[in-house]
């Protein structure tokens, strides 16, 4: 018998109350595993042959390119060019935040193109399905949706045996908490249901060679088996992250054996689904008035240059006053990355944090850990600890070390270039051979305190 944490997957051959991996409390449940073993000598022996003998003409299912495309560019970009055939994908998000209308956007793209597409909807009902497909499909036509196949069927074993007698073009089951195996008793939505319900769903794609797309809700609360258990098992990865008071939706690669897990695609909410950002690289800007504590940052997302606003607000502990240990809230970034940002400023950066709160915000909801950010963060602490407005036309891009010096950050000449093309008129990045952009004034610092 053996104990796996529904928040981070970690296994343990006893039952606490907190997981020791990840902290969750509640997390642990029982994991049986499938073993006949005494099965495993009965059958036949696994058959073999040259690899020459493998003819590849059969496995071109996606003509050309080998890539079936969602007709996103925003979202091919991000699989690497399109589905590859028998690839499974997790599709993982909060609840609200747009998997299902992206994937049925998808699905009818797909059919306008005479796709076949298996919907497994066991999360929502099946009329509920159908009104948004009407909503975000551009309105009523029943003959144009015909090749949409939905069924509620959740249990995985026979939508497997659906999949590979009937060969769909693209599966889409929403959700994988939904579905449910007999080989297990454990009840619907716990680790060991998802596990051998993602397991059986690869093979699935794998021998059909349908591309199937899984979708996982992550809950914070960590009471739902997390799509964490399945990222190993699946192909590609995408997470969408937004905010609830924010139109925009990303949609990022965290993993993926057919394509770089960089990319970012970019989508905004719209009564009529998600609608593509084509050219999003200043959407994440707000059109504030001129305060203290911002600096506009640049960052890399894949192949393509995002430019972010983050905010800082610095606040003084009273002598006397509160003395409880000192707040450093990161929203954005990551709270490890703030510590350490914090503390050169303090000893080399020649602003003083050791007695002031520092909160910072990356505007837009974007996550950001590229560390070339860093220069713009400790330019919004720096202005907001000394209440300096700086200029909305200079952009910043560096990499900070403990010394407190600047480095030059992968991807500058593009950065600097893009910078240019919108319009910025001022660069302040690290020191590194770099290549001027045009109508952009560059200036290079070595060490924070020059900032
Ligand atoms: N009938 C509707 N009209 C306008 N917006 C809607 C409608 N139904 C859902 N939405 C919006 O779509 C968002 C995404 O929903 P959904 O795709 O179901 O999320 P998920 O599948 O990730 O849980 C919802 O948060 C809501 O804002
Ligand atoms: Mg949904
Ligand atoms: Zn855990």
């Amino acid at each position: 018998m053996k104990y796996i944490c529904s928040n981070c997957g970690a296994q343990f051959p006893k039952w606490s109350g907190k997981c020791s991996a990840c902290g969750q409390w509640g997390s642990l449940e029982k994991f049986e595993e499938i073993t006949e073993i005494s099965r495993v000598n009965s059958g036949e022996p696994a058959s073999y042959k040259p690899i020459t003998d493998i003819n590849k003409k059969t496995s071109n299912k996606y003509a050309s390119n080998n890539r079936l495309s969602t007709s996103f560019s925003e979202l091919d970009r991000v699989l690497g060019g399109g589905f590859v055939e028998g690839e499974i994908v997790l599709i993982s998000g909060e609840p609200g935040v747009g998997k299902s209308t992206l994937l049925l956007q998808v699905a009818a793209n797909l059919i306008i193109q005479n796709k076949d597409i298996l919907y497994v909807c066991g999360e929502e009902s099946q009329s509920q399905l159908y009104s948004r497909l009407e909503r975000v499909g551009g309105g009523k036509s029943s003959s144009k949706f015909r090749k949409l196949s939905i069924t509620d069927n959740t249990d995985v074993d026979a939508v497997s045996k659906l999949i590979n007698k009937k060969h769909f073009d693209l599966v889409i089951v929403d959700s994988i908490q939904s579905m449910s195996s007999q080989l297990s008793r454990s009840f619907v939505g716990s680790v060991s249901q998802v596990r051998i319900s993602g397991t059986i769903l690869t093979r699935t794609a794998k021998q059909s060679g349908t591309p199937i797309i899984v979708v996982g809700q992550i809950n914070k609360m960590g009471d739902v088996a997390g799509p964490k258990i399945l990222e190993h098992i699946v192909d590609c990865v995408l997470n969408i992250e937004g905010e609830k008071f924010n139109q925009y939706r990303i949609v990022r690669g965290m993993k993926n054996r057919y394509g770089s897990t960089n990319e970012i695609g970019v989508f905004e909410m719209s009564s009529k689904g998600l609608i593509e950002v084509l050219n999003p690289s200043l959407v994440f800007l707000e059109d504030n008035h001129k305060v203290s504590g911002s600096a506009i940052g640049a960052v890399l997302q894949g192949s393509r240059v995002v430019f972010v606003e983050v905010q800082a607000l610095v606040s003084e502990r009273e002598e006397g006053g509160f003395t409880g240990p000192l707040r450093r809230v990161a929203n954005g970034i990551k709270r490890p990355r703030l510590d350490m940002l914090c503390a050169v400023i303090s000893r080399r950066g020649g602003c003083f944090l050791g007695n002031k709160d520092v909160y910072v915000n990356v505007v837009g909801g974007l996550n950001i850990s590229d560390p070339a950010l860093d220069l713009a963060i400790c330019a919004a602490i720096k202005s907001a600890s000394r209440d300096k407005i700086l200029n909305k036309s200079t952009i910043y891009f560096g990499e900070i070390g403990l010394t407190g010096e600047v480095r030059g950050s992968w991807g500058s000449e593009s950065v600097l270039k893009e910078s240019g093309r919108v319009g910025y008129k001022n660069a302040i990045v690290g020191r590194a051979k770099i290549k001027g952009a045009k109508g952009l004034e560059i200036k290079k610092i070595s060490y924070l305190k020059q900032l």
